[in-house]
């Protein structure tokens, strides 16, 4: 088998060869999947170094694509997009389905960075075995590389269950949206002492549990300070202040295509509704004026061909039914 990373061809026999073509310099099926990959040990190496791991969400294989062009170290295919992408209220009702369809969409685009797969709420809840089986699909039948889940608690068994059985785990707290409801809706959390501490906690029971990363979301930035120098994992801040070792945001805030309502710590990075809206625009004008398409968008025959066919007249009824 060809080693990690490595774009030589296999010898021949084995798994490893599997993949390649004859002739070619494919690379294995086994080195093709891993190679270039960021490696997953690497991100406790970046918090140690002091640079900064960069997520985004996203949920197709072109936005998996455009994120790996960018430089990006991780992708989420979160359960936010229950509500950017399919016009829901909360991410409760997002299923299994969806999530495992796009994380092989974003997997398809997406090589080098880190794809995390969301576990949506009810997925994981009722027992490890549960946990674990949600977790499979999505690393077996999704492509993930790493799943994550939310809150500490019950989660914290969880996700130790899902490190034992051998699959990359990053936690959540602060404001975990599956469950919101008993947060008392979206909004900031740890703003007590006592509630920060028990935040503080819950991150370090995650990462005492084999979590890779914790994600910290929507809580004071002296907590995330706190939080982040307490772990010895990476924290992955949204709303969370500038002190946490990376930081992500939602695709569809941050390029200015969503038009619910954004959480101030959202910073757009493009205005592309306005620019789709406009594009749209110009579209149905030229469509009415006539305008599109032009000469250039349009098919053409051999002249021959084209003076047979005018000279064959319209065709009848009777001569469509032969
Ligand atoms: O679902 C999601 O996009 C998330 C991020 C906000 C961290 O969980």
């Amino acid at each position: 088998m060809t080693g990690v990373g490595s774009t030589e061809p296999a010898s021949s026999g084995g798994a490893g060869s599997a993949g390649a073509g004859a002739g070619t310099n494919k690379p294995s099926r086994y080195a093709s999947w891993t190679a270039g990959k960021l490696p997953l040990p690497e991100l406790v190496e970046m918090k140690r170094r002091g640079e900064k791991i960069v997520m985004v969400t996203a949920y197709d294989a072109p936005s998996g694509r455009l994120a790996d062009a960018a430089g990006v170290d991780m992708i989420l295919v979160g359960d936010s997009s229950g509500m950017v992408m399919h016009g829901r209220e909360s991410t409760v009702p997002v299923t299994l389905d969806e999530i495992l369809f796009m994380t092989q969409w974003v997997t398809r685009g997406a090589k080098r960075p880190l794809v995390i797969a969301d576990m949506p709420f009810g997925t994981y809840e009722a027992s490890n075995e549960q946990a674990i089986g949600t977790a499979v699909r999505l690393v077996k039948e999704g492509g993930a590389d790493a799943v994550k889940l939310e809150r500490g608690g019950t989660s914290v068994a969880r996700a130790k269950a899902i490190v034992d059985a051998g699959i990359a785990v990053m936690g959540h707290v602060g404001l975990t949206p599956q469950t919101a409801t008993v947060l008392g809706g979206f909004k900031a959390q740890g703003r007590t002492a006592d509630r920060a501490t028990e935040l503080i906690d819950d991150a370090l029971a995650l990462q005492e549990a084999g979590c890779f990363a914790v994600v910290l979301e929507a809580v004071p930035a002296p907590v995330a300070r706190k939080a982040t120098r307490a772990l010895g994992v990476p924290t992955i801040g949204i709303g969370a202040g500038g002190d946490t070792d990376g930081q992500v945001l939602v695709w569809h805030d941050m390029l200015g295509f969503y038009e619910g309502h954004a959480p101030r710590f959202v910073k757009r990075y493009a205005e592309l509704g306005d620019a789709i809206t406009a594009a749209l625009g110009r579209f149905a004008e030229e469509v009415r004026s006539g305008a599109f398409p032009e000469e250039r968008h349009t098919y053409t025959m051999p002249e021959t061909e084209r003076e047979a066919f005018e000279r064959a007249g319209a065709p009848t009824a009777t001569s469509r039914r032969r």
